[in-house]
């Protein structure tokens, strides 16, 4: 028996065709206009509706901080699921060592927090906190175990030397992996942190100004020069500002191989939300920090000329009780918020629906482009035949709300609440079987992801 989806638009690597899919076995066995119906099948019929591959987000905190009073809100359980009800098939989560530790210990953290637990399919990227010798020779191991994405920071007490990210950086690419990076001057943020607090300035509003552009496009700036020294293609995550990607630019036109996701809080919100009464704004304490009209304008614009990469959440949810460890001291605001959910109508609304972007290069955005980058193409981010049965129905027609009440995370709030949106995830396929269907979801049936090296495109 397969499962047939009928009459829908689907979202092709050459663009938007009337046609049907074939999925047996956990897999695209045709693709193609008027697929005849065969005895035992199931059909969906998709008649007005869109068919995507389904969306990967580049970048998920689940089950942060655990058992620490700052802990996130959504552990594997109720994170995923509201992955699969915002469209979302595989999460990228971080996985991170403790101080110390091996990333053997991160991993297997991970994988003892998410299997079997997990409502959709997921891999991790590897923190590198630590840089030595043992650390180093893990690298190999990872691969084997399917791991050949990092992270490192350059904020943070995390935040790692030039030295550190050049040997990194090199020895990743070695694996045929790609290092991301948080792109922020930890020291120029700790010297804003001082600054306003020495200036009385404790409330959510001042998050913005100890963070501002510069620190940003320094950190781009170096982390580009350390990349081009060491000759490898890195990533860069999380681009906020107009800054930013002039360096990006710059660096590509000297041939260099590089790599950008951003996110909708950069492209949906500005930094009025710092101005929000009361502690409101503590929900938007987020690094880097929501910025100013201009650069929003300028990342739709990146978003659309192919200089953004991939669109991920940084889904992060701490509660606004969470928050409030910073109630009398902003720089204690737990950084990040939820938004797993809510990615793919905000991209479909306010990109593909607002004409700023047509329906394929959501898709590349969303899916395409993150199954290249980190390992997986073509068993995902696209329809063809052969590629894993992860696949969304999108309905557009329906306009909505965005409201945490009608989410599903284990977050109180949600940062878009209120922002209307047009369509909604109708139908979602996980390894070829329905699992969301008439709002009801099958949960925990997602699997680990083992991928392969970065396909680089560029
Ligand atoms: O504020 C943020 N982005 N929190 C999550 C951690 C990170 O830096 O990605
Ligand atoms: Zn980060
Ligand atoms: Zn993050």
């Amino acid at each position: 028996m397969s499962l047939l989806l009928k009459n829908g638009t689907l979202v092709l690597p050459f663009g938007p065709q009337q046609a049907d899919l074939r999925l047996h076995k956990g897999v695209i066995c045709e693709v193609g206009p008027g697929l005849p119906v065969r005895e035992g099948d199931r059909v969906l019929d998709c008649a007005g509706k869109l068919v995507l591959p389904g969306c990967i987000d580049t970048h998920t905190h689940f089950e942060m901080n655990k058992g620490k009073p700052n802990e996130t809100a959504d552990d594997w359980v109720s994170g995923t699921r509201s992955a699969i009800f915002g469209g979302t098939t595989t999460v990228l989560d971080f996985a991170e060592p403790e101080k110390g530790a091996s990333l053997q210990s991160a991993l297997d953290t991970w994988h003892a927090r998410a299997d079997g637990r997990s409502s959709c399919n997921y891999s991790f990227h590897m923190t590198i906190k630590d840089w030595n010798e043992a650390i180093r020779a893990e690298l190999p191991e990872m691969t084997r175990q399917g791991i050949t994405s990092y992270k490192i920071y350059l904020a943070y007490a995390m935040r790692v030397s030039d030295t550190v990210a050049y040997e990194a950086m090199q020895a990743i690419a070695q694996e045929g992996g790609v290092l991301g990076c948080h792109c922020e001057n930890g020291e120029l943020v700790e010297l804003g942190i001082a600054g306003q607090r020495a200036a009385g300035h404790l409330s959510p509003a001042a998050h913005p100004l100890a963070r501002p552009a510069a620190v940003e496009a320094e950190a781009v700036g170096r982390y580009l020069a350390i990349a081009e020294l060491a000759g490898a293609a890195v990533n860069i995550v999380h681009l906020s500002t107009a800054r930013a990607l002039e360096l990006v630019r710059a660096a590509r036109g000297r041939g260099q191989k590089l790599y950008v996701e951003t996110c909708p809080q950069y492209l949906l919100l500005d930094d009025s939300v710092y101005g929000l009464p009361g502690f409101e704004s503590a929900k938007y304490v987020f690094s880097p920090p929501a910025r100013s009209k201009a650069d929003v304008a300028a990342l739709w614009e990146a978003v659309a000329d192919g200089t953004v990469d991939t669109v991920g959440t940084d889904h992060c949810s701490f509660t606004t009780a969470v928050k409030a460890l910073g109630q009398e001291d902003f720089s204690r605001i737990p950084n990040g918020m939820p938004g797993v959910e809510d990615r793919l109508r905000l991209l479909y609304t306010y990109g593909v629906a607002a004409g700023k972007i047509d329906l394929s290069r959501m898709v590349e955005l969303l899916a395409g482009n993150p199954a290249k980058l980190f390992g997986m193409y073509p068993k995902k981010g696209v329809l063809a035949v052969g590629s894993d049965g992860d696949v969304v129905v999108y309905d557009p027609r329906p306009e909505g709300v965005i409201s945490a009440q009608g989410n599903h995370s284990a977050c109180d709030y949600d940062p878009y609440e209120g922002v209307k949106v047009r369509g909604r995830v109708d139908t979602v396929l996980l390894n070829g079987k329905v699992v969301l269907e008439d709002g009801r979801l099958t949960e925990g049936q997602g699997r680990f992801v083992s991928r392969g090296p970065s396909q680089f495109w560029r």
